[in-house]
């Protein structure tokens, strides 16, 4: 392995050593202060000794003015190693020797006795005092030492020197052999482990490729780490299998779901095909029903001009029988006769008038009715459209209080779909009658207004009967919504007169509804059935 390529190792070794190096340190610092302190006590200790022993005869001496005694006794304490300087001077401060390095008696406290500093340096001042008869001391002189550590240093040096130079080995065999520790417990399990971890995520190694054999391993917190990952190793594998076995279920699952959907889609295809035929089937019924209606609307208006004539045609014959038989008894006078024309002609007058209108109105009648079963494009006059339409619905309302009032535009031409416009029309007023007078029940009026507009035509119908509440108004368009189905009601009427507006004569259906207030259906739709007109112009109006 190379020099330090385990980062965890340095890094860990790195702190072990600094604070091993802090530790050393100060334990070498504190033995060496130790050390300083005792060679400083020695020092003080020798000169003191020094002093003691040299006093007497330095007393005598300066006593005797023996100035050569005074010299030679300077350079004896020069010999002490601690002394770098003398200086012996008499109680006047005058010098009678000198020797060494040292500074001249200046800033030196006399007061007191003993080591002193003097201009930064150590210096070390003693009175010379001279014991005569009957103890009687007096000052004679001044004694004062430069100090110098040298001495201390020089007994230091080779002590720190052992003592760093022991340091230094021993922490460099502690950081190797920590180092090694750590590496080889610690930091190569940890990357093995990681190195496993990252390969089975980049998906290059199969599960059973990353295990790590804890042999050599201490029982430790890494170990208990090796046995919660092979723990882990395991599971992994289990859920594995798991996933595999539940896609492959999931896989047939979703093969068989497919397939039974694709069944479900066909018989809902097939169910559609059939919805839409019933559909039809109910939209054709309610085109025969709607005829059913004409058919019964025509009967009655037929029914009244027929009645007349009838009424004329009996009279008429009662009244030739009559003359017929004067006639044969030549009975009949000029004034019966006279009498008898007048009547035969107005008989005559009212069976052609009343026979002609029966005419006429099944003529307008099988219009409609041939426009409710054939789908073909004609040109026609709306408002006489739009009126006989309205009689044909009448006689079913006819015991009701509810009128039917127009309002429409004269000599409107409209090409369209007539029977689209019929049963539109049949669709929407019967709806009004129906919903909104409670089937004539209720008195009221049903207003159908057609205007022109530019090129397109606006048709409604309005009541003002009961309205719709917003649910319904919602669901009118919608197939098969009725609010009256257990009364025979379909709930088809409004889907079909939707897809008529919107497919057939290509224009919009609006609806105005408040309940209580009536309803009006508002129909916008091109004047000229092949004319379709753009979006944007239906929204205009
Ligand atoms: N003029 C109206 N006033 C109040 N409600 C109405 C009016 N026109 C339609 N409705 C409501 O809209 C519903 C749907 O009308 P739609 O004509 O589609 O069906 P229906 O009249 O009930 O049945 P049918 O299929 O026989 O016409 C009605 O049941 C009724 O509730
Ligand atoms: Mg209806």
């Amino acid at each position: 392995m190379r020099l330090l390529e385990s980062r965890l190792a340095r890094q860990l070794m790195y702190r072990v050593i600094l604070i091993l190096v802090i530790i050393a340190s100060s334990v070498i610092l504190s033995e060496f202060y130790l050390i300083y302190r005792l060679q400083v006590e020695n020092q003080r200790q020798s000169i003191n000794q020094m002093m003691h022993t040299l006093q007497p005869i330095l007393s005598q001496s300066l006593w005797n003015f023996d100035d050569d005694a005074v010299k030679s006794l300077a350079e004896t304490m020069l010999i002490n190693p601690h002394v770098s300087g003398v200086i012996i001077s008499d109680d006047t401060l005058n010098v009678i020797a000198q020797l060494g390095e040292i500074d001249p008696l200046r800033n030196i406290s006399f007061a007191e006795e003993g080591l002193q500093s003097q201009n930064s340096r150590i210096i070390y001042y003693s009175r010379i005092i001279y014991t005569g008869l009957r103890s009687k001391e007096t000052l004679i002189g001044h004694v004062v030492l430069a100090i110098t550590n040298e001495g201390i240093w020089a007994g230091l040096m080779p002590a720190l020197k052992i003592q760093a130079g022991i340091g230094l080995l021993a922490l460099t065999l502690t950081g190797f052999f920590y180092y090694r520790m750590l590496t080889n417990d610690i930091s190569k399990p940890i990357s093995k482990l990681s190195e496993g971890l990252a390969n089975y995520r980049a998906g290059q190694i199969h599960l059973d490729d990353i295990s790590i054999t804890h042999d050599g391993l201490q029982n430790n917190e890494l170990s208990d780490l090796l046995h919660q990952y092979h723990h882990l190793l395991e599971r992994l594998r289990e859920r594995e299998k798991q996933i595999r076995a539940h896609n492959k279920n999931l896989e047939t699952e979703v093969h068989q779901r497919t397939e039974e959907l694709l069944i479900t889609n066909n018989h809902l295809l097939e169910s559609l095909e059939k919805l839409k035929l019933a559909q039809q089937e109910l939209i054709e019924q309610e085109r025969l029903a709607s005829l059913g209606e004409l058919v019964s609307g025509v009967a009655h208006e037929v029914n009244t001009p027929l009645g007349v004539a009838i009424t004329a045609n009996s009279f008429l014959w009662e009244e030739v029988q009559q003359v017929a038989g004067q006639l044969t008894q030549n009975e009949l006078t000029r004034t019966q006769m006279d009498s008898f024309m007048t009547s035969a002609e107005e008989s005559c007058q009212i069976l052609s008038d009343n026979l002609k209108r029966a005419a006429e109105l099944i003529e307008s009648f099988k219009q409609v009715a041939v426009d409710q079963t054939h789908e073909e494009l004609r040109t026609l006059q709306m408002n006489s459209y739009i009126r006989t339409l309205v009689r044909s619905l009448q006689p079913q309302m006819k015991r009701s209080h509810v009128t039917i009032k127009l309002d429409l535009d004269e000599s409107l031409t409209v090409t369209t779909y007539p029977g689209a416009i019929a049963q539109l029309l049949t669709n929407l007023i019967m709806n009004a009658y129906i919903h909104a007078y409670n089937q004539g029940q209720t008195a009221g009026n049903i207003v159908v207004s057609c205007h022109q507009v530019n090129n397109l035509i606006q048709l409604q119908v309005r009541d003002f009967g009961t309205g719709m509440d917003a649910t319904t108004k919602a669901k009118v368009y919608e197939p098969f919504f009725t609010t009256r189905r257990s009364q025979g009601g379909t709930g088809l009427g409004m889907n079909i007169a939707y897809n008529l507006v919107t497919q057939k004569l290509h224009g919009k259906i609006d609806v105005k509804t408040e309940p209580g207030k009536g309803t009006a259906f508002l129909i916008t739709f091109p004047s000229q059935a092949e004319i379709h007109p753009s979006a944007e112009s239906l929204k205009r109006h």
